[in-house]
């Protein structure tokens, strides 16, 4: 008999930086899949206010989410499903927090759809305590010097620091 092929996921995103939503999106995800690539886009579809380059937020991702055997980190160039592909991905993570990501998503997922049509998108909920919290938030409130160690982990709160130099 065929062994069954594990299934692989890409968890895509900017990740600038990855939040404890973001965490919890990844470890959620490995009860639906066995191998878990989390793709720091080189090309965002929205322009943002950088505020780590590539390197830093995979090596941020690395240090939080490196205890989970079963999570790599990558980033990738160009078109997502291309780089699905590359990776033999069967699936593509995104984490819905709120009906107003909805829109965004869905045109997205639609997109991708029509581009590759064998790649499926799901979307994973966060707690919601977690539900509220995003990266340009995350950006914003730290750069204007509040506190945010509620909402990324502890190395994500010391590159900040370092970064800012405030807190
Ligand atoms: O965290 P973000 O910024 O909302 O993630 C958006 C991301 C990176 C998933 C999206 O911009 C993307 O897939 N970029 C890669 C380029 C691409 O494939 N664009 C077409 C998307 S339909």
């Amino acid at each position: 008999m065929n062994e069954p092929h594990p299934v692989v996921a890409v968890y895509p995103g900017s990740f600038d930086p990855i939040t404890l939503g973001h965490e919890e999106i990844a470890r959620r995800a490995l009860s639906v899949a066995d191998r878990l690539v989390v793709a720091v886009a080189q090309t965002s579809t929205h322009d943002k206010n950088e505020l780590f380059d590539i390197d830093e937020r995979v090596e941020l991702i690395e240090e939080v989410l490196g205890g989970e055997s079963r999570i790599e980190v990558k980033s990738f160039r160009g078109l997502l499903v291309n780089f699905a592909r590359q990776e033999g991905a069967a699936l593509v993570v995104r984490g819905l927090r709120a009906v107003s990501d909805f829109e965004y998503e869905l045109q997205m997922a639609q997109m991708n759809q029509e581009l590759a049509s064998e790649v499926e998108t799901i979307f994973l909920v966060p707690g919601a305590r977690h539900s509220f919290i995003s990266s340009s938030l995350v950006r914003e409130v730290a750069t204007l010097g509040g506190d945010v160690s509620n909402f990324v982990s502890a190395p994500v709160m010391e590159c900040l620091r370092q970064k800012l130099g405030i807190f």
